[in-house]
């Protein structure tokens, strides 16, 4: 079960962090894995790794913002591939703060990597999945994407509009064979989480962990591998009949009081 033979998957932001565990999860069930990612070093060092145990990657520098790059590049892999198909929308960044707190800058950053990123990885995605008679695109939202978390103002805006997308990209390419479905995790322990405990709690990280981690019931964050379980999952055939689904995957985060 869960075999990804003869796929060619392409996964943003999977230089680190949960983008990469899908990349070497993907790639160990046998897609031909393509990192896309603004990481350089991060990047090529993920691919070489996984081409050193035996399976297939390749790195991709490329920006999800820019829809020229990700038109060019994702021909590029389809051409040399033949196939195109799976895509995972996993490239994002987050900003904090209130309303009244977000800059215009912050806010257009956030939007334009988060939502126009995977606004533009779909749009080049779903011309070549057509061509070879289906594919699925599985979108990264988040816990905020339903619920109100303090000082998310422009990040909670952003993962709203990624499963909004995810919904209207499930329904009108029904009759084309392209599943799309959206996970959403509470706090997941990454380099996106370190850097954030980094910036906003210097010589206090060890504390803020502990409090970050509580507030999932379970007691814990999320690892990455946990996630890439459940895309592994979503962009297999053994999933096929679903599409248009958000999955929460958060420790009981939306649903269990404390
Ligand atoms: N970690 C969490 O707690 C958590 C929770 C819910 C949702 N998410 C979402 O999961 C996804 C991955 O999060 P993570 O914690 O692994 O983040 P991360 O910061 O560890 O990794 C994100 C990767 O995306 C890349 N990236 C950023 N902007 C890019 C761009 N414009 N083009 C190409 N690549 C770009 C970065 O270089 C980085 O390698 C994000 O969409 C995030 O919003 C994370």
């Amino acid at each position: 079960m869960f075999t990804l033979e003869n796929k060619t998957a392409v996964i943003t932001g999977a230089a680190k962090g949960i983008g990469q565990a899908i990349a070497r999860l993907f790639s160990r069930q046998g897609a031909d894995v393509h990192i896309l990612d603004l990481d350089d070093e991060n990047g090529q060092r993920t691919a070489n790794e996984i081409v050193s145990a035996g399976y297939s990657a390749r790195f991709h520098s490329a920006n999800v913002a820019n829809q020229r790059e990700i038109f060019d590049l994702f021909t590029q892999i389809f051409n040399e591939n033949k196939r195109f198909n799976i895509l995972v929308n996993n490239a994002g960044v987050a900003a904090i703060g209130k309303l009244d707190e977000t800059t215009e800058e912050d806010f257009d950053r956030v939007m334009t990597v988060n939502v126009k990123g995977c606004y533009n990885c779909a749009l080049a995605a779903v011309s070549l999945m057509k061509q070879n008679g289906g594919g699925v695109i599985l979108n990264m939202a988040s816990i905020v994407s339903t619920m109100g978390i303090a000082d998310r103002f422009a990040y909670s805006t952003s993962k709203g509009a990624v499963l909004s997308m995810t919904y209207s990209i499930a329904r009108d390419y029904l009759d084309e064979n392209i599943r799309c479905n959206a996970i959403s995790p509470a706090r997941v322990h990454t380099p996106f989480v370190d850097g954030y405990l980094k910036q906003h709690y210097p010589g206090r990280e060890k504390e803020m962990f502990e409090v970050l981690s509580k507030t999932q019931p379970i007691g814990r964050m999320g690892q990455p591998d946990e996630i890439a379980a459940l895309a592994l999952y979503l962009c297999s055939d053994e999933a096929g009949f679903i599409t248009g689904s958000n999955f929460p995957i958060d420790g009981g985060f939306t649903t269990l009081k404390k």
